[in-house]
């Protein structure tokens, strides 16, 4: 049984990781923090959760919680991950990090984005890229692994094989990403109210999301070169879910069929990806609750261009999903292990 603690469970991607853990008998979990709930059983917070009646959230004191398990979740806000992840790697845990706080290797870049210096740069490099599809082999001895965003695992999985291939053309990429609310997380906002939100659909942070220097490093490094995209979020009034439709100038002539032997031969032994056939696109309810991401190609031979739609949830193959992945393979775990049978319906 491996231990396991939660920094942050009280949180959407916190509690997404305790609804998927409920389903492995491999882990045990050994405790669970929130600042604002500390004291109260977790099924107070979450009634659905009667399972995690024995558990109670505690506050994040690293200097007990260092002592309570082996590996460690951390699904704060972004510049909270840094001094705890450091710290429990000190004390020789293995950590898996949910926020954009070892995502990027160039500490200049981070506090571009984030608006923040880096407090541990030379983490940086130790840092692996949780993405299993590209990375497995690095996971399987990594310390600390920064869990992709969810933007980006709907992004990069898709045109990874034709970046690699070289097949389009790299200054063409636009990526246009719709997002469910919980994206943005549990804490209130005005506007994310029902009133807000519902009935409407908007772009935000139009050309300065954050999560573009993480897509932009991922296919910089599949390329071989610096690439740059153009890539647009919205939002959209569905709890979860995230859809991404990416379009690229073909620099060869390839039919639709070929586009889709290329995604199917890349993906073909990984578990959580599933190419469609040709004529059918993937819609957000094929990935509810589920740790695939579905991907859709369609060349236009009017205009020579690659369209990729994919989807994924962004609480599961975009966050929590995809850690617990990370975790069993660090683990030596099946890979699947408690992540086969997650759908919701409707
Ligand atoms: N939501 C998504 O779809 C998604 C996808 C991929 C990655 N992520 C990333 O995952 C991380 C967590 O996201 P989320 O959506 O779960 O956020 P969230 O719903 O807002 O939850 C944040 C969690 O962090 C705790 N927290 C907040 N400030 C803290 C502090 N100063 N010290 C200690 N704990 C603190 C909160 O506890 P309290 O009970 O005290 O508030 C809560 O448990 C973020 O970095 C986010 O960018 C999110």
């Amino acid at each position: 049984m491996f231990k396991v603690f939660i920094c942050g469970g009280s949180g959407y991607t916190g509690s997404e990781l305790l609804r998927i853990l409920a389903l492995h008998d491999e882990i045990e979990i050994t405790g669970v923090t929130s600042e604002k709930s500390a004291g109260m059983a977790v099924n107070e917070l979450f009634p659905a959760f009667f399972i995690y009646s024995h558990l109670k959230f505690e506050n994040l004191d690293i200097d007990k919680i260092k002592k309570k398990a082996d590996i460690y979740f951390l699904a704060l806000p972004h510049g909270k991950s840094q001094k705890i992840a450091a710290s429990l790697l000190e004390a020789g845990k293995k950590v898996i990090d949910l926020s954009a706080d070892f995502r990027i290797k160039d500490a200049s870049c981070y506090e571009k984005w984030y608006k923040t210096p880096h407090l541990f740069p030379s983490l940086l490099n130790d840092a692996v890229y949780g993405l299993p599809e590209i990375y497995r082999e690095k996971i399987k001895n990594a310390s600390l692994i920064a869990n992709p965003g969810c933007y980006p695992t709907s992004v990069i999985l898709p045109l990874y094989p034709f970046i690699k291939k070289r097949i389009i053309e790299i200054d063409s990429i636009v990526v246009d990403s719709k997002s469910g609310t919980s994206g943005a997380g549990r804490k209130a906002e005005v506007t994310l109210n029902y009133c807000e939100v519902n009935e409407d659909f908007r772009a935000y942070n139009v050309a300065k999301h954050r999560h573009t220097p993480e897509i932009e490093q991922e296919l910089s490094f599949a390329f071989g070169g610096f690439i740059t995209i153009d890539f647009t979020t919205h939002l959209l009034p569905v709890n979860r879910g995230i859809l991404s439709t990416i379009y690229a100038k073909l620099k060869k002539k390839i039919s639709t069929k070929e586009a889709l032997e290329i995604l199917k031969e890349t993906y073909e032994n990984e578990p959580f990806v599933k190419v469609m056939d040709e004529g059918q696109v993937p819609s957000l309810k094929y990935v509810k609750g589920t740790n695939y991401c579905y991907i859709g190609a369609v060349v236009n031979e009017r205009t020579d261009r690659l369209i990729l739609i994919s989807t994924i949830d962004n609480l599961v193959k975009g966050a929590s999903g995809q850690a617990i992945q990370n975790m069993n393979i660090i683990c030596g775990i099946e890979e699947t292990k408690a992540l086969k049978s997650l759908a919701l319906t409707p």
